[in-house]
């Protein structure tokens, strides 16, 4: 399972693309309002850190317009991938980009059938949102699951990232329900490396090293 990393803020992109263990990144509005600079450059900026797929979203919800967004979006940088949100326009788009070569992620995925028609429109990524899924009680880890498992035997292109991810229990749980990408918020990659055990470890051989013959 890739990594990819859900932000839109330079800085975290920068610091994970450095650590080599992201892929790509997604970002949404909601991520792009949360910076103070226009997201052109927010986007040209990320395409010149992380060599691999980087969504940017549509805002509008109309067949002509959406268009106009994505070919916009697509020519920023050839590692761009456009989003559009699963609703009947969007999927007309899909299927008229994905023929211009255009790779675009279906957004704001929470059911199998969604999906599926997110893949037959000709989708390159498919993105269910577990974590807003779990907030209203039901088992977002299991949709997954099933989107995966459906792709799988029907032979279907599409890639499916595990997004809306909350926690580090997450990550583990989406790779063993066959997710091919999860895409984390910087916080969650960061605290994936710790575990007491490692900085305990860390800090006995650096003491044990202390008391050692340190000629070579
Ligand atoms: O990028 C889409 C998704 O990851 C958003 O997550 O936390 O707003 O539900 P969240």
């Amino acid at each position: 399972m890739k990594l990819y990393l859900d932000t839109a803020n330079v800085d975290e992109i920068r610091q994970a693309a450095q650590w080599g263990v992201i892929s790509g990144v997604t970002t949404n509005p909601s991520l792009a309002a949360k910076e103070n600079q226009d997201f052109n450059t927010i986007l040209t900026s990320i395409c010149e850190l992380v060599d691999g797929p980087v969504s940017a979203e549509v805002i509008s919800l109309e067949y002509e317009e959406m268009l106009k967004e994505a070919r916009k979006l697509a020519g920023v940088h050839k590692n761009v991938v456009v989003k559009i949100p699963i609703v009947p326009e969007g999927m007309r788009a899909v299927k008229t980009l994905a023929a211009e070569g255009i790779k675009v992620n279906v957004t704001l995925v929470f059911s199998v059938n969604q999906a599926l028609l997110a893949a037959r429109a000709g989708a390159a990524y498919i993105s269910p949102f577990l974590g807003r899924l779990d907030d209203i009680g039901h088992n977002g880890v299991e949709l997954v699951r099933d989107i995966v498992d459906v792709i799988d035997l029907h032979d279907l292109d599409a890639e499916v990232i595990a997004a809306s991810i909350r926690h580090t229990e997450h990550v583990p749980a989406v790779a063993l329900a066959g997710s091919h990408i999860a895409t984390l918020p910087f916080k969650v990659l960061k605290q994936m490396f710790k575990h007491p055990l490692t900085d305990l470890g860390i800090e006995a051989f650096l003491n044990d090293w202390k008391k050692a013959d340190q000629s070579i």
